[in-house]
């Protein structure tokens, strides 16, 4: 029987399509079952995971799946969250991918006089990243309180639950539409390829060798 490799995506969001897409043209074909989490690939002994983005860093740390397409956001929130209660978090970074890009950043009230990161100071500041935030406001010597939350951080202010908020932003159309400004960029993104750190079976491994180069190729096409 021949092994199959593990690819975990995210199921549904900004990374969705353009993770399919890229193996797509790399001549790794699919037939999505909306409803299934997993889909075979009808070209190759592959198999897709169709998960959450959050879970696929763990589920690459944890040995669970081989390869993951992730966005650099959640794989180090999850890192340093692992690292801080001792779970495993290694990986194997393989290639830096050419969508997902995004910014991790601190926004406040429009209403709201904002100057430097000390302002910040006592504040309370809604996230879903907060192992990312507390990194970037200890670096900075600044004692913030995190508001852990798991979505719509955007309407966190107006809600009366924080100051200000940490999140992604893509275009900015979510902050404009909430009337939040922008004020300090802590992290930058990309999506990224990142492989298991257990050993691979010599099928599996020549699978990988075989996939990177269609990954540069397809790269490279679209520069
Ligand atoms: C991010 C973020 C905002 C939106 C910003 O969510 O939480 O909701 O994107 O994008 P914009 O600047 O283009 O408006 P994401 O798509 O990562 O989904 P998730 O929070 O559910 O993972
Ligand atoms: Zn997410
Ligand atoms: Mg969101």
């Amino acid at each position: 029987m021949t092994e199959r490799l593990t690819i975990a995506i995210q199921k549904s969001g900004r990374l969705s399509k353009e993770s399919l897409a890229l193996l797509n043209a790399c001549g790794v074909k699919f037939s999505i079952n909306e409803a299934r989490l997993i889909a075979h690939s009808t070209s190759h002994p592959i198999d897709l995971l169709r998960v959450r983005d959050d879970d696929i860093p763990g589920l690459v740390m944890d040995g669970v799946v081989d390869l993951g397409l992730v966005g650099e956001n959640v794989l180090e929130e999850v890192r340093l969250e692992r690292e801080a209660v001792g779970d495993a978090a290694e990986y194997k970074p393989l290639r830096p991918l050419e969508f997902g890009g995004c910014r991790l950043s601190i926004a406040v009230p429009r209403e709201t006089p904002f100057e430097k990161l000390s302002d910040l100071n006592g504040k309370r500041i809604a996230s879903t990243y907060p192992y990312l935030l507390q990194r970037y406001l200890k670096d900075n010597g600044v004692s913030a309180k995190n508001v852990n939350l798991t979505g719509s951080v955007e309407v966190a202010p107006r809600a009366g639950l924080a100051d200000a908020i940490c999140d992604l932003v893509s275009t900015g159309a979510t902050l404009e539409a909430n009337g939040l400004v922008e004020k300090e960029v802590i992290f930058r993104s990309q999506a990224q390829l990142i492989q298991s750190n257990e050993p691979l079976s010599p099928e599996k491994q020549a699978m990988i060798d075989q996939l990177l180069p269609r990954i540069d190729g397809v790269q490279l096409a679209k520069e």
